[in-house]
């Protein structure tokens, strides 16, 4: 039971916190928190407070325990936006409701994902990652890389499994572009919300008739799914198959550029190094830079600091994967390391489902990026890049490159 009071919020800090410094480290903000304690007291754009939980145990801890729920519809839970507020207020996707009701819905995606399944997608993977370079080289240098090849591929790739027609690509990207970013006023996020779910449901009513090889038709063919509920899903997967991986690309791509010595071990790299190459990127540049956020629902501990049933807290995985206690010299890039515990996919029931093809896509894509083109330089001075640091999952806005 807790009895001390809630430490006042530290007002230096408002979240979101604008990134500084190294685009490939968390803002300063949040080391300095992570510095002060694992878990602070935080204040929100709202004006009201929550916990940021910094440290990797107490990240962990809060993610795999269902007694902090992750339902935006429970009083106490903390929003980094209106927008953000307005999305899991709508229609929440599964991502943002408790067990029983999101491993129902869960269930039925988990054989889709399966490592084995994707595996078997391998030489898929690498003939769209193939035909995506071919189209990039054949277009001459300097391109930017974000649009020619890290935002085709994972598009591409979840398109074909989704059974979305990929010609739409540009109206699914600019409505997820709105979806995820911070600034992103509240009314902004509920149009591109509806336009996406009505197009989901159109296509979904429409595989239901005449069902095709892919997840949305053997989603809208089930008896125990409305057709509501199966474009809610279709929409966190086409939304969460395309920006990670494709930001993730992109930084990596960065990241290796920055690091000649780290790229070289990428280009020499078999399969089991090539693994374990895309598992330090993830934990190294932790894209997913909000805090993933959920609500206690009883009074507790964590890590010592008393938590009241209804405060809201906020996991930041990118200084839990920063952590020195579990990465030592975290905050170097270390191809080598066995960085296999890292929490860039998040932690117990809502870890991330898309992980094996996120995965798949990252190590065939940056394998073959580097070993085609052992040329490949930046096109511009580093200063001009710009990064997405209003958006919840991290990037670089445009990367051009030569080769
Ligand atoms: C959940 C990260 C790629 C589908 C999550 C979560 C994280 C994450 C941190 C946990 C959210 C939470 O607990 O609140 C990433 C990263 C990716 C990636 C870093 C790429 C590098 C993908 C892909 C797909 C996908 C390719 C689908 C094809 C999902 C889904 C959930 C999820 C459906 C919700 C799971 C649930 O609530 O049970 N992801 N993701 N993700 N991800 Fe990913």
């Amino acid at each position: 039971q807790a009895t001390t009071p809630t430490p006042a919020p530290d007002s230096a800090l408002l979240l979101p916190a604008e990134a500084d410094g190294c685009p490939f480290d968390p803002p300063s903000a949040y080391r300095q928190a992570a510095d002060r304690s694992p878990v602070t007291r935080t204040r929100l754009w709202d004006g009201s407070s929550c916990w940021l939980v910094t440290g990797y145990q107490e990240v962990r801890t809060v993610l795999a325990d269902q007694r902090f729920s992750a339902d935006g519809l429970r009083p106490g839970f903390p929003f980094l936006s209106p927008g953000r507020r307005q999305l899991a207020t709508n229609t929440p996707g599964f991502i943002r409701m408790d067990d029983p009701e999101h491993a129902r819905l869960r269930r039925m995606l988990t054989t889709e994902f399966l490592v084995k399944r994707v595996e078997a997608l391998r030489p898929a993977l690498q003939r769209i990652v193939d035909d995506t370079l071919d189209r990039m080289l054949a277009a001459g240098g300097p391109v930017d890389l974000v649009t020619e090849f890290a935002l085709p591929i994972p598009s591409l790739a979840i398109c074909l499994l989704l059974g979305v027609p990929y010609e739409d690509h540009e109206f699914f990207q600019q409505q997820s572009r709105i979806l995820l970013d911070t600034r992103s006023p509240g009314p902004a996020v509920s149009d591109a919300q509806r336009s996406l779910l009505s197009y989901l449901g159109d296509l979904a009513t429409a595989k239901r008739r005449a069902p095709t090889d892919d997840i949305l038709s053997r989603l809208a063919v089930r008896d125990d799914l409305a057709t509501e509920e199966a474009a809610s899903m279709a929409l966190l997967l086409l939304i969460a198959g395309h920006e990670t991986t494709a930001n993730m690309t992109a930084l990596s791509t960065l990241a290796l550029l920055r690091n000649p010595a780290q790229a070289a071990r990428l280009r020499a790299a078999g399969p089991a190094e090539a693994k374990a190459a895309v598992e330090e990127l993830l934990r190294y540049l932790t894209i997913v830079q909000a805090g993933l956020p959920r609500v206690a629902t009883e009074d507790l501990e964590l890590g010592g600091t008393p938590i009241r049933a209804g405060d809201g807290l906020l996991c930041m995985l990118s200084t839990a994967n920063r952590d020195e206690s579990v990465f030592a010299d975290g905050s170097e890039l270390d191809l080598d390391r066995d960085a296999r515990r890292h929490l860039a996919f998040g932690f117990g029931v809502h870890q991330c489902l898309g992980q094996p093809l996120a995965r798949a896509e990252l190590q065939i894509a940056l394998h073959t990026l580097f070993t085609r083109l052992p040329q490949l330089r930046l096109a511009v001075d580093e200063e001009q890049l710009s990064y997405r640091t209003t958006m919840v999952v991290h990037g670089v806005d445009a990367l051009p490159v030569s080769w």
